[in-house]
């Protein structure tokens, strides 16, 4: 049985354009198409063609797009029965698009994109007067992006400019300290704008004078620990003031916490890293309280792209999530949502993480709760991971075991110690490579 797929010249729109059109990857053209069926029909194989494909790229944003495509697919099938090929199936590919954000991105629903297949292709075979073909489709997105959701905690958080450095005035101090100490005491809802303005000149001053030697560690860390007091006023200020300047704007979202969180971007979200993708992320804790802080969310690798700081709201796209208030210690979850489709298959080992644990949950009518666990799979432990790149952990833990009996039989080490450290590094090897509570 043989299937074919078409080059179609009907373009998409979006990131995956590309994958239609003259010059796309997949595909045979329309002088290829035909000659392949009736190379098909000279050997008397025409009835091994059951299927004919097309497949325009993902995420199409347009229902013109779709109507588009079909209609030109369907006119190829029939052309195609008309020469001879015995096709029973027209398989319309993938590319439903998923809402992620919530907007009018993707201007159809499913029952729009069935019923524009449907029709569409009868009307085509009943005007070319071809039989009805079986209709097949490849949507992975559609069908999976809302399978999968990752839930992960917050452990940590980084505040811009957190410092309760004493800022008293001192005898000799230098000018660039006593006025950024002035314009700080004077900050109001009315003039925020000038005293940010002064203070960010003084603190570039600062900076340049610190280099020249006319500056203290000490004047410096006091006149940086003003300025970061007056930005978080500025802020403050701001978030009343509906005339705020861009810079001030700016400012807002640079002084955003960073909420700490025990996932890896590049394992768990990457199409968010990698081609900018918006997905829903939001609190799944404390849901009658308001998030009042607005945050954004890093990861635990140790590269800078391992962070969001892109997100839904309601006024578009935004750089910040609202978030709760958050104190080292607490219990506090985030879930970052629609991650079915790509993501735990594009997901990397970058900086070693490896595989969450997941857990599978079936909703099922009949359980007094509407869902039960069907599996929790564990994620990867670092031996796991290290085998993954070559390394050997059982000889890694032999090497460290024996370098470490060298270190007790010199007394540099006691033998108690010995043990407890090589423990260690052997539970190392056997734990989760992601932080536990
Ligand atoms: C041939 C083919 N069919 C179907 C799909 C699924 O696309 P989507 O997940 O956007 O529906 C793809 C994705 O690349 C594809 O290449």
């Amino acid at each position: 049985m043989i299937g074919i797929r078409a080059k179609l010249a009907t373009k998409s729109s979006g990131k995956w354009a590309g994958s239609s059109g003259d010059y796309a990857k997949f595909g045979l053209t329309i002088p290829e198409v035909l000659q392949a069926t009736r190379l098909l029909k000279s050997k008397g194989k025409e009835h091994c063609l059951k299927l004919f494909h097309y497949h325009i790229g993902s995420q199409i944003p347009d229902i013109r797009t779709i109507k588009e495509s079909i209609t030109e697919g369907a006119r190829i099938f029939c052309k195609l029965v008309k020469e001879g090929a015995r096709l029973e199936y027209f398989d319309v590919g993938g590319g439903v698009g998923v809402n992620y954000d919530g907007t009018a991105s993707i201007n159809y629903t499913l029952k729009d994109y069935v019923e524009d297949v449907v029709y569409i292709l009868k009307q085509t075979c009943d005007l070319e007067d071809v039989p009805h073909p079986n209709i097949v489709s490849e949507s992975g997105r559609l069908v999976t992006a809302h399978h999968s959701c990752v839930v992960t905690n917050v452990f940590g958080t980084i505040e811009i400019g957190k410092s309760d450095m004493p800022t008293e005035k001192t005898m000799n101090e230098h000018v660039l300290v006593s006025n950024i100490r002035e314009r700080s005491g004077e900050i109001t809802d009315k003039n925020y704008q000038d005293v940010y303005a002064d203070a960010l000149k003084i603190k570039e001053d600062t900076e340049s004078a610190f280099k020249l030697g006319v500056l203290s560690l000490e004047e410096r860390a006091k006149v940086e620990t003003l300025f970061w007091k007056i930005s978080r006023q500025v802020v403050e200020f701001s978030k009343k003031d509906e005339y705020a300047s861009d810079e001030i704007l700016m400012l807002r979202n640079q002084m955003a916490q960073q909420y700490l969180c025990n996932f890896s971007v590049f394992q768990s979200a990457p199409d968010t890293w990698g081609i900018g993708q918006i997905l829903p992320i939001l609190p799944i804790h404390k849901l009658n309280e308001r998030p009042e802080v607005l945050a954004t969310v890093a990861d635990i690798t140790c590269d800078s792209d391992g962070k969001i700081d892109c997100f839904l709201s309601p006024d578009g796209p935004s750089q910040t999530v609202p978030l709760h208030a958050f104190k080292t210690g607490d219990e506090y979850y985030i879930g970052l949502f629609m991650t079915g489709a790509y993501q735990d298959i594009m997901g990397d080992m970058h900086n070693c993480f490896g595989r969450l644990n997941e857990v599978h949950v079936f909703c099922d009518d009949d359980d007094p709760t509407d869902f039960y666990i069907e599996e929790i799979i564990p994620g990867n432990r670092s031996e796991q991971v290290l085998s993954t790149l070559q390394y050997n952990p059982e000889t890694m833990a032999q090497t460290m075991k024996q370098n470490i009996d060298q270190q007790v039989k010199r007394a540099k080490i006691r033998p108690r110690e010995g043990v407890m450290l090589t423990d260690f590094y052997e539970n190392c090897l056997k734990s989760y490579t992601y932080l536990k509570r």
